[in-house]
């Protein structure tokens, strides 16, 4: 770090002021990370859904309807106080998640839960030493690296993607609900734990769906589930989309946060195309930042998206040998490969339940 001293020596005007005003901002990102590693723990533990139910209530109190131990508990209390997510009452040592966080902090919440998000920081993190080797020497991961992350992901995508998939995302394309009324068939590229599809499965008993995955780990669970509960419209396929020379015939393609992530993007959306009959069109969901760095600084979660790119998007498309998009590829590109891979019509829509990705409908 450049000292003031270091500054003067090498006649660099050093501006105390932004020098202490940057001093703070790198502290409060620090603080920003210790909390978010904490909510995570608290999404994991339940800790934010027992004391949106029991507030107020004491370390003990709480530690008992959690079944944790309650000196995990106090502590883990003192963080979210510090951050002022909690309240707490030091006459009774009694601590509350008011309802205006609790919303944004819990399973049953009004709001998207964050905690959910705020997970994918310690998934990636406990990745650093492979990718600190991997800036020295290159080279990619694997998705069998990331502990839980085909879990997080299910979680994460089940609040933006599969609960408003019907009444908010279908209604995008006019006609396209009735289409799965009556009974179309529809893929899903890189299709994760496949909690859309077997949604949509459900829901649409005369479509018929297929599920492809380079990971069978990833959709075993709903695999099972589905089989279990007698879903017959719904089969889910271990496949590398960039070893497969066609995927079939389909009415509907869908592809979500799964096309940045891939050896070949344009190769894989060359093959969607392909795959469209007549009529047919291909549902992307990405997210929806800009191609150029300078169009993101505003981002609300810039940084957390390219960090993304850096510790998971990047790595696992290099693993492959692949082009490494990265997360924050950006809709310009997104919008130009896909006509590159020969969609005539690309339309791209931005939605209020979920103001992080773009929607490109592509026929
Ligand atoms: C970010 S996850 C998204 C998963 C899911 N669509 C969702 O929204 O929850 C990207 C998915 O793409 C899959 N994938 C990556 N490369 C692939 C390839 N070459 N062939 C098939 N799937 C691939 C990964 O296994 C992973 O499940």
């Amino acid at each position: 770090m450049q000292t003031a001293e270091a500054a003067v020596r090498h006649d660099v005007s050093f501006d105390e002021g932004k020098a202490k005003a940057f001093a703070g901002q790198m502290l409060g990102t620090i603080n920003g990370a210790a909390v978010a590693l904490m909510a995570s723990i608290g999404h994991r533990t339940g800790l934010f859904d027992h004391l949106a139910r029991h507030s107020p209530a004491t370390s003990a109190a709480l530690a008992a309807v959690a079944g944790l131990n309650e000196r995990y508990v106090r502590e883990w209390l003192a963080v979210m106080t510090t951050a002022r997510i909690v309240d707490y009452t030091p006459a009774d040592r009694s601590y509350t998640l008011p309802p205006e966080h609790a919303a944004f902090l819990t399973r049953d919440g009004a709001m998207k839960n964050l905690a959910v998000i705020a997970q994918f920081v310690a998934v990636v993190g406990a990745l650093e030493d492979e990718v600190v080797d991997r800036f020295r020497h290159g080279g990619g991961l694997c998705y069998h690296h990331y502990d839980r992350f085909h879990e997080v992901m299910a979680e994460a995508s089940h609040q933006s993607i599969v609960k408003p998939f019907v009444d908010q995302v279908l209604p995008i394309v006019p006609g396209l609900r009735q289409r799965l009324e009556d009974g179309i068939d529809v893929v899903d590229l890189g299709c994760g734990a496949g909690r859309a599809v077997l949604m949509l499965a459900q829901r649409f008993p005369r479509s018929r769906f297929v599920g492809l995955d380079l990971c069978a780990d990833a959709f075993s669970e709903t695999q099972q589930e589905a089989a279990r509960i007698g879903v017959g419209n719904l089969v889910f396929r271990q496949q590398d989309l960039a070893a497969v020379d066609r995927l079939g015939a389909f009415d509907l393609v869908l592809a979500f946060d799964a096309v940045h992530d891939q050896k070949s993007p344009l190769d894989v959306l060359r093959k969607a195309r392909q795959a469209l009959r007549r009529d047919g069109l291909m549902l992307m969901v990405e997210f929806g930042g800009s191609s150029r760095l300078e169009q993101n600084l505003t981002h609300p979660i810039g940084s957390f998206l390219y960090m993304m790119s850096v510790m998971h998007c990047m790595p696992v498309s290099l693993g492959q040998g692949g082009e490494a998009l990265g997360t924050m590829w950006g809709v310009e590109l997104a919008e130009t490969m896909l006509r590159d891979a020969g969609f005539g019509e690309v339309q791209v829509s931005r939605l209020p339940h979920d103001p992080f990705n773009a929607y490109f409908v592509a026929r």
